[in-house]
């Protein structure tokens, strides 16, 4: 399909990149690479470009913020939160979608014209292990009303883990909610095949119920 070609063609370029002043050479990013793609040379991360598939999973655990995705940097994602909430953000939902099943679903409850409440924000990103906790966090700063972070269905996930180590942050997320008072039930984790137009359409429903928007 289209959609997918466009993906691919775009996924070519995308590669993480360190920027080494503020590394701490915790390692994180190299142990957690479901590609191997970035090794320790003289004690600092360097990431092998050609094995580098950009799901983003380095950039969302480091806790210096140090890696970069191209075209999916920390700025740019927290820019598409601050102007996805800009307006009312207490009737928002921002839902965000991997581009590889999520965004299939997604594509398809749109493509079929099924029905879907218009308080969905949607933020494209490679991957569900891109969606690092801070995302979430300041979209709650900013009063959204729920947060969804939508995956491929296990045990499928276009980078081999991506979907288990999203999850299990997302685990995390909700505890850093409720340290800051924030409701953790208001964090939705959706998994999804690229068929499931349907299901997402009644999850989203669901959550505006759920969270008296409708
Ligand atoms: Fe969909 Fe990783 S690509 S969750």
């Amino acid at each position: 399909s289209i959609p997918m070609k466009i993906g691919y063609i775009e996924a070519e370029g995308i590669v993480a990149d360190v920027n080494l002043d503020d590394c701490n050479s915790c390692g994180l990013c190299v142990k957690n690479c479901p590609f191997s793609a970035i090794q320790m040379v003289d004690d600092k991360p360097d990431v092998i470009k050609a094995l580098c598939k950009g799901c983003g999973l380095c950039a969302a655990d480091c806790p210096k913020d140090c890696v970069a995705i191209v075209h999916y940097s920390d700025e740019q994602i927290m820019a598409q939160v601050v102007a996805a909430l800009k307006d009312k953000p207490a009737e928002k939902i921002i839902a965000f979608a991997c581009h590889w099943c999520a965004l299939g679903g997604v594509d398809m409850a749109g493509v079929s014209r099924l029905q879907y409440p218009p308080n969905v924000r949607i933020i494209r990103v490679m991957c569900a292990a891109r969606v690092a906790t801070k995302f979430v966090l300041r979209a709650f700063e900013l009063g959204t009303a729920g947060v969804m972070v939508a995956g491929c269905e296990f045990p499928t996930c276009h980078y081999i883990t991506g979907n288990y180590q999203a999850e299990k942050r997302m685990e995390r997320a909700k505890k850093a909610l409720v340290n800051r008072g924030y409701d953790p039930n208001k964090l939705w984790m959706v998994w999804l095949s690229a068929a499931d137009g349907p299901r997402f359409a009644g999850i989203v429903r669901d959550m505006v119920k759920k969270l008296s928007l409708g």
